[in-house]
């Protein structure tokens, strides 16, 4: 091991909080401490983290998605070795062999009016692109979002962002260029659209920051009709919600409710966990000014080669078919046990499920997902509370567990919602 590497292995946990807190983020260092989960990770392997000091997680966190196929999966790590050999990042004004082939897979992948996939080197950036594709393809200003909505700290997309991220930098966004709607009223939305200049709206299919509250019966399909009859885009933001964590065979959580968007943002999970990326997927209208001006979205590390090939793999992982069908089964596990636990503590008021994506309700403490975040945190298992509902757990497993996992998982998070049974 080289020196440099040698040094970082095996750094002393003591010392990486006090470097953090000195020179990094003071304020996390110290939050994560008081709330009783002061994980700095070391070792990683497969749906496990152990924290420096070697207490071993089973990850339900998942960073988002970024981990749907295990921390350092063997599969994508062997192909990121090879094309260390290849390739780099690539020069981004040129055409380029990983670029080429990677948006050839998303568009052949993604609903059928899709044509092309701009490529970003993370969500945000990816957000941004949509955003400025509606404004383009619209030639109006105005963006719609939901309230509590989250889609990355950039800056379009902090101006579609709750107060909660927007306001400290000032970036809130003008009213009459960022409107906010709440979920799930479809009244709102027709009030905001028939003004007839919003470029797009966007929407998480199932917002995970807000946890995961779930659309009601017809409603997206019904904001895309509404989209429509106004001359509006509609941009679905599958950072969290895609690459099958909806289940039902559904690549994107948003074709799983019947809806084909104009533009797919995509990141997270794309990376496979080991090399940054994101990308917006866009109809012929959104991606217009690809055929007019290529330079309209510049990004050095946008669609890097090396990410290019670890996105390429993870599609390929996920779109098998034992992996689709591992998906429904594990989703399936999972409730079926999670009921049982549910039945058992009354404070464990509610279970919203898509797939494998849950958001677990602790209604009767405004803060009980941090109660249970903490107790489940001693227990083994790592799951984070919602920030903007702070009473909802985010429950995400990844996509290839094993049945025994899934068992594990169960007996752990019982074990740690009897112990924060006394903080209700
Ligand atoms: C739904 C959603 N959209 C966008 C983003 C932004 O992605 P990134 O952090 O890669 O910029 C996030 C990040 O958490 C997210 O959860």
């Amino acid at each position: 091991m080289s020196p440099l590497l040698d040094s970082l292995v095996h750094a002393d946990k003591a010392a990486v909080l006090r470097d953090s807190a000195t020179y990094w983020n003071p304020d996390k260092v110290q939050a994560w401490a008081a709330r009783g989960t002061p994980l700095v990770i070391g070792r990683r392997e497969g749906y496990h983290l152990y924290d420096m000091s070697g207490h071993r997680l089973i990850d339900l966190h998942l960073n988002g998605g970024t981990y749907n196929l295990g921390h350092r999966n063997a599969e994508i790590i062997a192909e990121l070795k090879e094309a260390l050999d290849h390739f780099d990042m690539g020069n981004h004004h040129f055409p380029a062999i990983g670029r080429a082939a990677l948006a050839r897979r998303l568009v052949e992948t993604a609903p059928s009016n899709m044509r092309y996939a701009i490529l970003s080197s993370g969500g945000g950036e990816a957000i941004d692109i949509g955003l400025k594709c509606a404004r383009y393809a619209t030639r109006r200003k105005k963006i719609v979002s939901v309230i509590r909505a989250y889609h990355g700290h950039t800056g379009l997309a902090l101006g579609t962002a709750d107060g909660r991220y927007a306001d400290q930098f000032m970036s809130a966004g003008r009213p009459d260029e960022f409107v906010k709607v709440p979920f799930n009223d479809i009244a709102a939305m027709e009030a905001a659209l028939a003004s007839g200049d919003v470029a797009c709206v966007i929407m998480e299919t199932i917002p995970a920051t807000y946890g995961f509250p779930l659309p009601a019966d017809g409603y997206l399909p019904s904001v895309k009709i509404l989209c429509e009859k106004y001359g509006a885009l509609y941009v679905a933001d599958e950072v969290q919600t895609g690459l099958m964590r909806c289940g039902g065979g559904h690549l994107w959580g948003v074709t799983s409710y019947g809806v084909q968007p104009d533009i797919i943002v995509t990141s997270k999970g794309l990376s496979g966990g080991l090399y940054p990326i994101g990308a917006a997927i866009v109809n012929e209208q959104a991606g217009g000014w690809l055929k007019e001006d290529g330079w309209g979205h510049i990004s050095t590390f946008g669609g890097s080669e090396l990410g290019c090939v670890a996105a390429l793999k993870t599609l390929e992982i996920t779109l098998r078919p034992w992996t689709i069908a591992n998906v429904d089964a594990i989703a399936a596990r999972l409730r079926a046990g999670l009921d049982v636990i549910r039945a058992r503590y009354p404070f464990f008021t509610g279970i919203r499920q898509r797939g494998v994506i849950f958001g677990l309700e602790f209604n009767t403490h405004p803060e009980g997902a941090k109660h249970v975040m903490r107790e489940l945190y001693a227990k083994g298992v790592w799951a984070i509370f919602s920030q903007l509902d702070p009473r909802v757990l985010q429950f995400k497993p990844g996509l290839l567990l094993t049945p025994a996992d899934c068992d594990e998982i169960l007996e752990r998070t019982e074990a740690g919602i009897a112990a924060a049974a006394s903080s209700f």
